[in-house]
């Protein structure tokens, strides 16, 4: 399966297989025939996942170098983009290199940074290993490190030149992580895509239980959605893109008030702040009682926290709406908010009145 990220000279294609791990040779081989390969990985990458990727790239002829790099959020730092950038000159890296960015998250984001700077761009493809990267953030060229001033603050825009996806490398994700990468795809139902959040409710549970076709099917139809949007709206100009921020308002302030650790996961603290933007839209009279009552139940029927005790959150309002106003999305005073009008429905307001989300929050707490 393959979709097609339009951008113009930037346009790439996400190849989805199981088992693409094993054929990468093939697949990449273009690329071998410009430059060496450079493999970057974490420690936490099973070993066996590296290692199939690597037999691959032999098996096809390919030379390639593996850096590998402590595992976990602090790892997207400038110290570790000052290492992984020395690593990879130190390696004499070329801009006709390919960068393979082998891991979740953490490793995409960094990677393609630190692509995106090398010698003003270097050619780099994505291979994400957990669902949220996957389905998310491996696609669409969001690249960055966190500085001292929060998450994510310093990066570019830089489009990887393929994304590698093997579903297969799912199996052995901790069920945690492949639940908090389901919030992301839930997501793309509930932005624009009814019916296929009405799939979400009927499949979830195999998704989450392990069956692969389920399993293909979303990340296929999640990488698709991502894809029209980003295409739409690279560089989140006209609003368009800002939809794939549903529920991370809400959500990065339940992240800042558990200190961005593994008490609320990234994608937990998502299903949270989505649950709570259907709830707020359906309090301002703008999505029915019925369509938020659907997304809490099949967020909490997956075992995603849908409301702030169940994420752990004991704070005010005030503490919360505090949180927010750190948000990196900030613009003249204003926090843009994404609301609904319903299932698939969702909408960018600029003018929400931040006195009514605390009273809100307050009343969820209960
Ligand atoms: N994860 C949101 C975006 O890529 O725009």
């Amino acid at each position: 399966m393959t979709v097609r990220v339009s951008l113009g000279d930037r346009s790439y294609d996400i190849r989805i297989e199981n088992g693409a791990l094993d054929r990468a040779g093939d697949l990449l081989a273009d690329y071998a025939a410009r430059g060496r390969f450079i493999v970057i990985t974490d420690k936490n990458i099973v070993p066996n996942q590296l290692y199939r990727l690597e037999t691959s790239l032999t098996a096809a002829g390919i030379a390639s170098a593996v850096e590998v790099l402590p595992p976990g959020e602090s790892t997207k730092s400038w110290t570790m983009l000052e290492k992984l950038t020395d690593a990879l000159l130190n390696y004499g890296v070329e801009r006709g290199d390919t960068i393979i960015a082998l891991g979740g998250g953490v490793i995409g984001d960094l990677v393609g940074f630190a692509a995106s700077i090398l010698k003003r761009g270097c050619r780099f493809v994505q291979v994400p290993t957990t669902l949220l990267s996957q389905v998310d953030s491996s696609v669409g060229g969001k690249t960055a490190i966190n500085s001292k001033a929060g998450k994510n603050l310093i990066g570019a825009f830089y489009q990887p030149v393929h994304v590698l996806i093997d579903p297969t490398t799912l199996d052995s994700l901790p069920p945690r992580e492949l639940r908090a990468g389901y919030a992301e795809v839930i997501k793309y139902g509930l932005i624009d895509d009814a019916a296929f959040f009405g799939w979400c409710e009927a499949n979830g549970g195999r998704l989450l239980a392990g069956d692969p076709e389920a399993r293909t099917h979303a990340i296929t139809a999640s990488v698709g959605a991502k894809a029209r949007i980003v295409g739409e709206d690279e560089r989140e100009t006209s609003g368009r893109r800002a939809l794939l921020n549903l529920g991370h308002t809400f959500g990065h302030a339940l992240e800042a008030e558990t200190g961005f650790s593994d008490r609320l996961l990234h994608g937990e603290a998502v299903a949270a702040g989505m649950a709570l933007a259907f709830r707020f839209s359906t309090k301002l009279g703008l999505c029915s009682a019925e369509d938020s009552a659907r997304v809490t139940a099949h967020i909490a029927a997956t075992g995603l926290p849908s409301t702030l005790q169940r994420a752990g959150i004991e704070a005010s309002g005030a503490k919360l709406v505090a949180h927010m106003l750190h948000d990196k999305k900030m613009a003249g005073g204003r926090l843009p908010f994404l609301l609904a009008r319903g299932i698939g429905q969702t909408f960018l307001d600029k003018t929400v009145d931040l006195a009514l989300v605390e009273r809100f929050l307050d009343e969820e707490r209960g």
